[in-house]
């Protein structure tokens, strides 16, 4: 039985950091086990918002891309490539948008939220209300049977179901219904204990240097509520402890939960072992990083191959949407 398809995109914000690592990547990592995946840089949906200053993207792409090769994504495995070189996309989200009724776009919940939360860019604009059918035809051009994404995403994941099936029904059967796939994954704050985010100020980036990382563990906040040192402490509620989970082995995690109920042990002690466990941990990718950092031709030829079998593939269905919409 061949392997079900999974599709997921990132919009390229430049480096990423232990919040998408352990937020997306990890997963995404381990589906390529099991499933046929497909993974790209979101550009074009990048310059929705934007648009008046397009200079970085690229840039972005590349560090990007350099952080999911050293983290383990594989080109054997998984095809990696870059929107704005598929054009195939932009042909099937015009040809989409025929279909689709404005209501529908109006009341993506992102549509508002997000024209609010940025209120400084103009997001008055058409191409952001197309944002979730731009998504559309990046999903079911590849005829992605699973998306991988966050909860914030489901909704366009929703969208691109009743897209495809309104096609389906108009025209031929051409696309499969894709679903959302929600993983349940750990959650890591920013070191000051808001959302880890680089507008924040307050990531740990996955290639942050050894100094860098030590010296932003021990700035994290922790419990509150601990003031001295001889204060019993609550994990439960401590950011340094949520890391702690995902990076230090069983035996630590379960030292530290007893040792902070009952002070005995400190919050600089245990930030300094914290770090040294991720330490631990993105030793090996790092070391991936020197070397593709080195040899900057090798993320190109991955990504111009990716992009070569991501186009094959999506060619092939827009010869089934053409044909199936009369265009010859
Ligand atoms: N909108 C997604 C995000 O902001 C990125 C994205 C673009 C995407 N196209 C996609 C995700 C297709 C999954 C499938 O995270």
């Amino acid at each position: 039985m061949s392997k079900q398809r999974v599709l997921s995109g990132m919009r390229p914000s430049g480096k990423l950091h232990l919040g998408n690592l352990v937020g997306a990547l990890d997963n995404w990592k381990k589906l390529q086990k099991d499933y046929e995946c497909f993974f790209f840089a979101a550009d074009w949906h990048a310059l929705t918002t934007e648009y008046n200053s397009p200079e970085g993207i690229q840039e972005c792409i590349k560090e990007m891309m350099i952080d999911w090769l050293s983290v383990g994504l594989s080109p054997e495995k998984s095809v990696l490539f870059v929107q704005s070189r598929i054009k195939e996309h932009a042909e099937l989200h015009l040809l989409l948008s025929m279909i689709t009724p404005l209501p529908w776009l109006e009341r993506v919940p992102t549509y508002k939220e997000q024209q609010q939360e940025l209120a400084n860019h103009d997001l008055s604009t058409y191409g952001f209300l197309g944002y979730p059918l731009l998504q559309t035809a990046d999903i079911i051009i590849y005829k992605a049977h699973r998306v991988p994404v966050g909860i914030d995403q489901v909704p366009h994941v929703e969208l691109s179901r009743e897209i495809a099936r309104r096609f389906n029904f108009f025209y031929a059967p051409v696309f499969p219904l894709p679903e959302p796939m929600l993983t349940e994954v750990p959650r890591l704050l920013g070191i000051d204990g808001r959302k880890m985010s680089k507008s924040y100020n307050n990531a740990i980036y996955i290639s942050d240097l050894p100094e860098e990382i030590r010296q932003k563990v021990n700035q994290m906040f922790t419990d509150p509520n601990r003031i001295k040192r001889s204060d019993p402490g609550n994990p439960d509620i401590c950011n340094v402890f949520s890391f702690h989970c995902v990076y230090s082995s069983p035996e630590t995690v379960a030292q530290v939960n007893v040792d902070c109920r009952r002070a005995a042990i400190g919050c600089v002690e245990d930030k300094k072992n914290l770090a040294e466990n991720i330490l631990t941990y993105l030793a090996p990718i790092h070391e991936e990083r020197t070397r593709l950092v080195k040899n900057p031709q090798i993320i190109e030829e991955v990504v111009e191959n990716g992009c070569q079998r991501a186009r094959g593939v999506a060619a092939q269905t827009m010869e089934e949407v053409r044909r199936a919409m009369k265009i010859s």
